[in-house]
């Protein structure tokens, strides 16, 4: 049987968006994510916005990399994660760092040409036009200001110790899925957005686009949170009613992971890997004029394709 309810659902409709699964996620990758934020160099006292910051579990790694002279202004649509984050940095060291705000990506509650990074983790998959968010992004940074955008892309998950043709069909389905879940009333999602990362910041007009990709290995004995992580995963993949799966490929992938006593998650042949993508592109004043040059040839190059009459 398929899992019929949205997995993991935040008061937005967002699937692994609620905020219990947000934080079994990010300590489950904490290592790399740390890592991530070092990889920055951030420098000592820039004002950072964190576009998307749910219950804030980024804000001590940002706040430590700009250290006390820094900034932090995190925005988040949702109002339930706003106020997690705000009660998760009472009496912490980082407190006087930070500020929450009810904002959108698109609509930055800062002045423009002020930001000297704004950081966007796991969010960029929710974006149904991600360019244009990011090209409207792009003039709260200062000249020379950057946009780093951290996501998945569950085109390179992988379980070795599960049969591979199940897996490509489970992956497939859910690939499948994602295209046409929009029509049935569900919000946008690419899970497989973090390859795509690179040219929708150059389309936005963002230059020096660097990407830079972080390999996620775990083995048999997994930590708890990272079991709890991949079993939310396996679950949501086959949720929505998993319109493009057999009843025997669901059964067969929920006995993999959610079984009680027989999961291959308790198998010493257990490694599974996934990617993440970070990429960052800097802004210039002209950035803008570059995004709307491209759009315009563009849209030139493909009102003029001549016919074969022609
Ligand atoms: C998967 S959570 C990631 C939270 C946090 N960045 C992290 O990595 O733990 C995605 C967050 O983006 C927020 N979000 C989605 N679309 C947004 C938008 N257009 N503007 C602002 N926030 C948005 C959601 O409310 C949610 O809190």
């Amino acid at each position: 049987m398929a899992v019929n309810h949205v997995v993991h659902v935040n008061e937005c409709g967002l699937p692994l968006n609620a905020i219990e699964w947000l934080v079994t996620h990010h300590q489950s990758k904490a290592n790399e994510r740390g890592q991530m934020i070092r990889d920055l160099h951030l420098k000592s006292g820039s004002l950072v916005v964190d576009a998307g910051c749910g219950p804030g579990l980024w804000t001590p790694l940002l706040a430590q990399a700009i250290s006390p002279a820094g900034q932090i202004i995190g925005i988040d649509i949702s109002p339930e994660a706003l106020v997690t984050a705000q009660r998760r940095s009472t009496n912490k060291w980082y407190r006087r760092q930070v500020q929450y705000k009810r904002a959108s990506l698109e609509q930055l509650p800062i002045e423009r040409g002020t930001a000297d990074l704004i950081f966007s983790a796991n969010v960029s998959q929710y974006l149904s036009d991600p360019v244009s968010t990011f090209a409207a992004m792009g003039p709260y940074l200062n000249d020379g200001g950057r946009l780093v955008i951290k996501d998945i892309d569950f085109g390179t998950m992988r379980f070795y110790n599960v049969d591979a043709q199940l897996q490509e069909r489970v992956l497939r389905a859910r690939a499948r899925w994602e295209l046409e879940r929009v029509d049935q009333g569900y919000a946008f999602e690419d899970s497989w957005v973090g390859s795509k990362l690179a040219g929708y910041l150059r389309a936005a007009g963002f230059q020096d686009v660097q990407e830079k990709t972080y390999r996620i290995q775990r083995n048999y004995p997994l930590p708890r949170n990272f079991r709890s992580y991949i079993q939310g995963i396996a679950e949501w993949f086959v949720c929505e009613g998993a319109p493009h799966l057999s009843n025997d490929d669901v059964t067969n992938w929920l006995h993999c992971f959610l079984h009680k006593t027989d999961t291959v998650l308790d198998l010493d042949t257990f490694v599974s890997e996934e990617t993440e993508y970070v990429v960052s592109g800097t802004w210039q004043s002209s950035s803008l004029e570059r995004h709307f040059d491209m759009h315009i040839e563009h849209s030139f190059a493909s009102e003029h394709i001549p016919s074969t009459q022609e």
